[in-house]
């Protein structure tokens, strides 16, 4: 694979604790670029700078434009460990169906990631909750202002070391569930990581920030009435024993966190349900005392307790405001097995 040498490289973060999500990149990005009639060309790892694009590129208009978020872990003994990385660019193909966007080859990109990983190595934050978040995405780079799916396109991965997503970090989060804004319908694009599904969950999500919540809990297109996602996490709810999470319908994110919470819940013997969950069962149960956990799923949130939720002007504590057996084990777990301190018993980490 090509590789262009950076002129000069980037002093590293020194203090891990102070890293936040998604601030600081690292020395070189993974391009490649496609053209139609040519397919994907160009495969190269190059220095991380800005590029500069005309201002009738299609992605600016129309937003046609996919990403993904993966990370990558190392521990003292210097592994670096990948979660589930084949998981991401599958899922990047699928997004890549519905949004008009070539597929990629996911062989070739993984080849690509794993180089870059390898040269990027030092960038690689050790400290507990810390990772290297990967971003890889697909954007329409042809000029012009004609509605249409693009005909070129560019491929990039850009590296950043992160801390927690939430400046709180573990802390429980509070939810406003969301009855008027609407994130996705089914039919619609909920199910493809596209960049304007989190364009139009920016209104909500500033409303409920000057309330004084952390994210935004929104309910289905059609009843309002379904519990769907938080946007940056798929929910989970612990009601009386069973652990439940909305089922896919469409307009709901596939997290390959989610997934990997329900395997490792279903192996230890848990009550899994993936199952409609509408906001009234989880009010009743949090007033019959039946709500013994909330919490979200995501690569960058991982397994994030929910304190709080505000429905219609009322507020609902979850478990004392702290954080649940459940979603403890699920926490250690995860980390666990991505950092190495746990033996990786479903073949999830690619080790380099
Ligand atoms: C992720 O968890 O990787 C996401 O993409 C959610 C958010 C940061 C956009």
């Amino acid at each position: 694979m090509k590789f262009i040498q950076a002129d000069v490289l980037k002093q590293k973060p020194t203090d891990e604790s102070k890293l936040g999500f998604g601030k600081i990149f690292t020395d070189y990005m993974f391009t490649m670029k496609y053209k139609v009639g040519q397919g994907w060309y160009d495969a190269q790892i190059e220095p991380h700078r800005p590029i500069a694009f005309d201002l009738a590129t299609t992605v600016f208009h129309y937003a046609q434009g996919i990403f993904e978020g993966l990370k990558a872990f190392k521990n003292e003994k210097g592994e670096i460990r990948v979660f589930r990385p084949e998981e991401n660019f599958k899922r990047m193909n699928r997004s890549a169906v519905r949004m008009c966007i070539p597929e990629i080859d996911e062989k070739l990109v993984l080849e690509g990631l794993f180089e870059l990983l390898k040269i990027e190595k030092d960038w690689i934050p050790t400290s507990p909750g810390t990772a290297l978040y990967i971003r890889p995405s697909i954007v329409a780079t042809n000029v012009a202002l004609g509605v249409h799916a693009g005909t070129e396109y560019l491929f990039f991965i850009i590296l950043s070391p992160v801390g927690s997503y939430y400046a709180h970090g573990l802390a429980p989060t509070r939810l406003l569930v969301e009855d008027f804004y609407t994130r996705a319908t089914v039919g619609g694009t909920g199910e493809a990581k596209c960049i304007a599904n989190y364009a139009v969950s920016l209104r909500a999500g500033e409303e409920a920030a000057k309330k004084g919540f952390d994210q935004v809990l929104w309910l289905d297109a059609n009843e309002k009435k379904y519990v769907e996602e938080v946007g940056s996490m798929n929910m989970f709810f612990v009601i009386d024993g069973e652990v439940i999470t909305p089922m896919l319908t469409g307009s709901i994110l596939p997290g390959i966190t989610r997934k990997s919470c329900i395997e490792l819940l279903k192996a230890n013997g848990y009550k899994v349900s993936e199952r409609k969950i509408s906001i009234d069962e989880v009010i009743e149960a949090q007033a019959a005392g039946k709500l013994d956990e909330a919490f979200g799923t995501g690569t960058a949130a991982v397994i994030s307790p929910v304190g709080m939720m505000e429905y219609k002007g009322r507020d609902y504590v979850v478990n004392n405001n702290e954080m649940g057996k459940i979603t403890k084990w699920l926490y250690d777990t995860i980390t666990g097995i991505q950092t190495g301190r746990l033996a990786d018993t479903h073949n999830w980490v690619v080790k380099l």
